[in-house]
């Protein structure tokens, strides 16, 4: 059977962890993209290069430097000359109230979830048309009504999701270009949000629990096998309500 090769960023923990791990399992090959969780990264690539031999790699990339971006895709390039996915799931978060917002911080946010999306996509087209391959880039479900003190995320979101509605009409036929929308799914690392907190995020969520990362990586492999579905956003939130 065809090797299928998936090249993951933010590959090393939380959603994109148990994602590499799902589309591993699903007989894909892992490129894993990380930037500072080199341990993590290691670990999961050993564990799945015992599964099954040379069928994952690892590639370090800060996406606030335009030369690591372009190691990374010489990296890959190294690893295979076809590319069946590309998920840009790597992402910075952090509040911006905008009395205090700065450049660069919309720098870092662009970065991070709008400016390396959308030039991996372009730097990888050729790859993802030698394998009629897809991407699926990571938004937000609350962007759609925006988040007090986070604009400068918002805004880096929205635009990804423009971009992909634009480029599913630009590289088709031969790649289809979606996004996810997640809702809660993991609470933040760095921020501890009290039980009421959480208790009030829950009750905007019709399902009535927080999602799982395993939620993500299912619908992340749905739409690899949906060949009729492009230029969509997909919602997976749980029926989150919006206030
Ligand atoms: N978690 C949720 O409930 C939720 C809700 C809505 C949307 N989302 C979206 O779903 C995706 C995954 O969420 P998550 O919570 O699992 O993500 P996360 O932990 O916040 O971030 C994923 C990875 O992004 C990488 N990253 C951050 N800054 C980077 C930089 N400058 N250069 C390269 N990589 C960088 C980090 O890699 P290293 O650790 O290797 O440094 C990090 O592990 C994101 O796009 C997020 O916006 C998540």
């Amino acid at each position: 059977m065809k090797e299928r090769f998936v090249l993951i960023t933010g590959g090393a923990k939380r959603i994109g962890a148990t994602t590499s791990r799902y589309l591993h399992e699903k007989g894909f090959n892992i490129i894993l993209h990380y930037n500072n969780s080199e341990l993590e990264a290691e670990s999961i690539s050993n564990e799945l290069n015992k599964i099954r031999k040379n069928s994952c790699f690892t590639i370090q990339g800060n996406f606030n430097s335009e030369a690591s971006i372009n190691t990374l895709v010489e990296k890959v390039s190294n690893i295979t000359e076809t590319l069946d996915l590309l998920v840009n799931n790597a992402s910075s978060f952090y509040p911006t109230p905008i009395d205090t917002a700065s450049s660069d911080q919309w720098k870092d946010l662009t970065d991070t979830n709008v400016t390396t999306p959308l030039f991996l996509i372009q730097a990888l087209a050729l790859y993802l048309k030698r394998a009629n391959g897809c991407v699926i880039n990571i938004s937000d479900t609350l962007i759609k009504n925006g988040i007090k003190e986070y604009s400068l995320y918002t805004g880096a979101k929205a635009a990804l999701e423009g971009i992909t509605k634009s480029l599913a009409k630009e590289l088709a036929p031969k790649v289809r270009v979606n996004g996810i929308a997640p809702g809660a799914i993991l609470w933040p690392d760095d921020k501890d949000l009290s039980d009421k907190e959480k208790e009030s995020i829950l009750k905007k969520v019709a399902i009535g629990r927080i999602g799982k990362p395993e939620d993500i990586a299912a619908v992340i492999f749905f739409l690899t096998e949906s060949k009729y579905t492009t230029g969509q956003i997909i919602n997976v939130d749980g029926g989150r309500f919006s206030f």
